[in-house]
């Protein structure tokens, strides 16, 4: 299957979305620098270009805040139609803001198990010891300035933070958000992609109301977890940000650094996260509302990413792996749905199979989730995902994600971290 021409096609890809000093997620649809994409997209850099690569995390770095946060998008000074822009962020009212243009928000903090997984293939030290001060700040600002609660776990205060914009995870959340007054806006990302692929109206507007709360707050780390209507504690951040720990932790003793501050959080988050995100009952790892101090009982493919941090008991595991993965009524293919995995499972009513994070499938989950089926020793099943996942990108392009039913591709067309990843998995 690995065949050289997907892998020439991935490298185009990541070309023509190279602007020099970092890589668009997407051509027209995500024209800046996002935060998540661009550690996958280093790690796709990296197997044909190292120092493009490690020029990626550079860029990604100088949009660093003054209290450590590394945000969910580096503008830069690129011109363009995208929206939300700097001028709507307004973060020069913080004085943490950095000396770039960048949104107020953070994203998923996976740069740490990018550079580490670099530095093992490439052995890039000087590298590393100049990155790893900014990444340490970075995980230091989630572990304090995001702990509602002393639990060590981070908390993301807008859904955008969580990466997975309009999961059904957070719609029980925005039922108790009344936006007042909307400021004027207009959306742009149904500008290149059909409406029915994007967020609806409802959650958008909650997007759009939670930024303007929060340029009313300058953007300051207490009031935020203070006053956000939006508080919660994500399994999929939370479960990435300890596998990030843990790689942090690796790269910390390579560069003989001290690593106490780092194991702090790693037993913290080892004693805590189970007791807060596992559902005995359902046998599921459910998100937490720390405004209303109740989980979120809705089944995504979150529940799978604590296998990525080895956070699940051998038997938590295997539940995850025996009564849901493999339960084609939730996420095996099954007569309507022929590909894995489905982003939420079939069974939620407000299931889509071609609505942004509702349902269709993403590599960057399937990704996610092989890797922590490796680690957990489930090698065929990770195999046959992985085989799929090849497979619906041969077929249907390198596309933001796919329809489960048929594998046609949907969002953005040419999507950077989709090229990064192929070429990963194709290894
Ligand atoms: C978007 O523009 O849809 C992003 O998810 C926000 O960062």
């Amino acid at each position: 299957m690995t065949n050289s021409s997907l892998l020439d096609r991935a490298v185009s890809v990541l070309l023509l979305n190279d602007t020099g000093l970092f890589t668009k997620p997407g051509p027209h649809q995500y024209p800046h620098q996002w935060n998540w994409d661009s550690a996958l997209i280093a790690l796709g850099l990296s197997h044909f270009d190292l120092p493009r690569a490690q020029q990626e995390v550079r860029s990604l770095l100088s949009g660093q805040w003054q209290d450590g946060m590394i945000p969910s998008v580096v503008y830069h000074s690129t011109p363009s139609d995208y929206f939300p822009n700097p001028e709507f962020w307004q973060i020069e009212n913080s004085p943490n803001a950095p000396g770039v243009p960048t949104t107020g928000i953070t994203q998923p903090p996976l740069l740490a198990t990018m550079v580490r997984r670099m530095h093992t293939r490439h052995s890039m030290e000087d590298f590393v010891r100049e990155g790893y001060p900014a990444i340490l700040r970075w995980h230091r600002w989630l572990h304090t300035d995001r702990n509602a609660d002393d639990s060590a776990l981070a908390s993301i205060i807008h859904p955008w933070e969580s990466g997975t914009d309009d999961s059904p995870r957070w719609l029980h959340l925005f039922e108790a958000i009344q936006p007042e007054a909307l400021p004027e806006f207009q959306r742009g990302d149904t500008r290149y992609v059909a409406a029915t692929e994007r967020p609806n109206r409802t959650e958008y507007e909650r997007f759009i109301y939670l930024i303007d709360v929060f340029r009313k707050l300058n953007y300051s780390p207490e009031q935020l977890l203070a006053y956000s209507p939006f508080v919660a504690q994500d399994v999929l951040f939370n479960a990435i940000l300890s596998r990030a720990d843990e790689d942090l932790r690796e790269l910390a003793m390579g560069l003989g650094q001290p690593t106490d501050e780092i194991d702090g959080w790693l037993n913290q988050m080892r004693r805590n996260f189970n007791d807060r995100f596992w559902d005995e009952r359902a046998g599921l790892y459910y998100d937490y509302d720390v405004r209303t101090g109740k989980s979120i009982p809705v089944n995504t493919a979150a529940t799978f990413l604590p296998l990525f941090a080895g956070l699940p008991s051998k038997e938590q595991a295997r539940r995850l792996v025996d009564e849901h993965l493999l339960n084609p009524g939730e996420y095996a293919p099954n007569e309507d749905v022929r590909h894995w995995v489905t982003t939420t499972a079939q069974t939620e009513p407000t299931w889509e199979a071609r609505r942004y994070w509702r349902g269709p499938v993403w590599v960057i989950m399937n990704w996610f989730i092989i890797e922590g089926l490796k680690r957990y020793g489930y090698d065929d099943v990770a195999e046959t995902i992985q085989q799929d996942t090849l497979r619906l990108i041969e077929a249907g392009g390198f596309r933001e994600y796919y329809d489960p039913r048929d594998g046609s591709g949907c969002g953005s067309t040419d999507f950077s971290w989709s090229a990064a990843l192929a070429i990963e998995l194709s290894q």
